[in-house]
């Protein structure tokens, strides 16, 4: 009786040893190898539950069925380890497959992006004027009538405030800033009676009729200077340095006389047309020269309202446009082309 269950038994773990077999060709992943594992040889598998049935055999049976049972063991072990081993591998290759790279490949061409014509012209501005001893000085877009016309010598009713078309806000006396000049306010303000030398860069916005070289919303860097015998020739000496060095040495400059009512005596400066070298162009309207800025020496009255006393103190100022700069510097015909983002602009420069 026990011979036949000895025999039966023996029958169930060839039978296991096969089916384990196949089944183990049929895993591909490692996953699949854990099932397996967990189905045939864990403590809960098949094989252990055919070994429950040892205590059904007499004790000369048992060695015989032992020894097949490690044997089958065994044979699964190993079969098992190779799989596994074959199947890393495969994956491992795969992964390598997926994510190769081919060194041999010609890169792929970056767009490097570029500043804009205005930022490049103000960031020469500033570097030429803070070797000059100039600080940058901050003032707000949004302004008060007082700060950008009435302490700057223009009264309400004044005529001069018709030289600039003025956007208002709903709030009344509060105003978009027509030139950078009420920064002049600012600084002076903040640092008198102490000698002051600072450009005050920044937008500035104009209810203008919009064409090729007028804007809306434009930049302009004033630049000031606050101190005991400060002449004329300061002005003349220092907008002639900058001249040189952001167009070139040897440029012819002109002063013109004109009329702001913050300085006293006002100019505007030209220097000689950096296109045609002062022979006369379309872009300088056949006149050889190209306007740069309007300056002047600061009006007393303004000295006054900015906490200086203009027995004492002098000073001069001047007001540019870097956008009209970057136009000239740059060959470019139309400053509409700053604002509409069209990225072309910058691959002309
Ligand atoms: C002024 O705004 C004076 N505040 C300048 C000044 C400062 C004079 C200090 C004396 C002392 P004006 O309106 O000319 O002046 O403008 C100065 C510069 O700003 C112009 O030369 C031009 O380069 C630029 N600009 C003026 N209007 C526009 C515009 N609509 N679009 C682009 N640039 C402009």
């Amino acid at each position: 009786m026990n011979n036949i269950v000895q025999k039966d038994i023996l029958q169930q773990l060839q039978q296991l040893q096969r089916d384990a077999q196949t089944a183990l060709t049929q895993a591909t992943t490692t996953e699949a190898t854990r099932e397996w594992y967990s189905e045939y040889l864990s403590r809960k598998g098949r094989l252990t539950s055919i070994l429950r049935h040892l205590g059904r055999l007499s004790a000369e049976e048992r060695p015989l069925v032992g020894k097949v049972a490690n044997e089958v063991k065994a044979v699964l072990e190993n079969a098992l380890q190779e799989r596994q081993t074959a199947i890393a591998q495969a994956e491992l290759e795969a992964i390598r497959r997926a994510e190769s790279v081919d060194v041999t490949l010609p890169g792929r061409p970056q767009n490097l992006g570029k500043l804009h014509v205005t930022t490049r012209a103000l960031r020469d501005i500033y570097a030429i004027f803070t070797a000059m001893g100039f600080q940058i000085y901050d003032s707000p877009e949004v302004e008060t009538d007082e700060y950008n016309f009435q302490l700057l010598n223009m009264p309400p009713g004044h005529p001069a405030r018709d030289m600039w078309d003025t956007f208002y806000t709903t709030t009344p006396g509060l105003l978009l800033r027509t030139h950078t000049s009420p920064g002049q306010i600012h600084a002076m303000q903040e640092y008198s009676p102490e000698p002051i030398r600072v450009i005050l860069p920044g937008k500035c916005y104009r209810y203008e009729a919009v064409d090729a070289s007028h804007e809306s919303m434009f930049y302009q860097v004033e630049g000031l200077a606050v101190g005991k015998h400060i002449t004329f020739s300061d002005l003349k000496g220092v907008l002639i340095n900058f001249a040189n060095q952001m167009y070139g040495e040897g440029r012819r400059a002109r002063f013109r006389k004109s009329y702001f009512p913050f300085t006293e005596p006002s100019v505007e400066m030209d220097i000689d047309c950096v296109l045609c070298g002062g022979k006369g162009c379309p872009v300088c309207k056949n006149s050889g020269w190209l306007e740069m800025l309007g300056a002047g020496m600061v009006h007393p009255r303004v000295l006054q309202n900015g906490g200086y006393d203009p027995t004492e103190f002098s000073g001069f100022a001047f007001g540019m446009g870097p956008d009209r700069i970057a136009l000239q510097k740059y060959g470019i015909d139309d400053i509409r082309y700053f604002f509409t983002n069209d990225a072309r602009l910058l691959e002309r420069v």
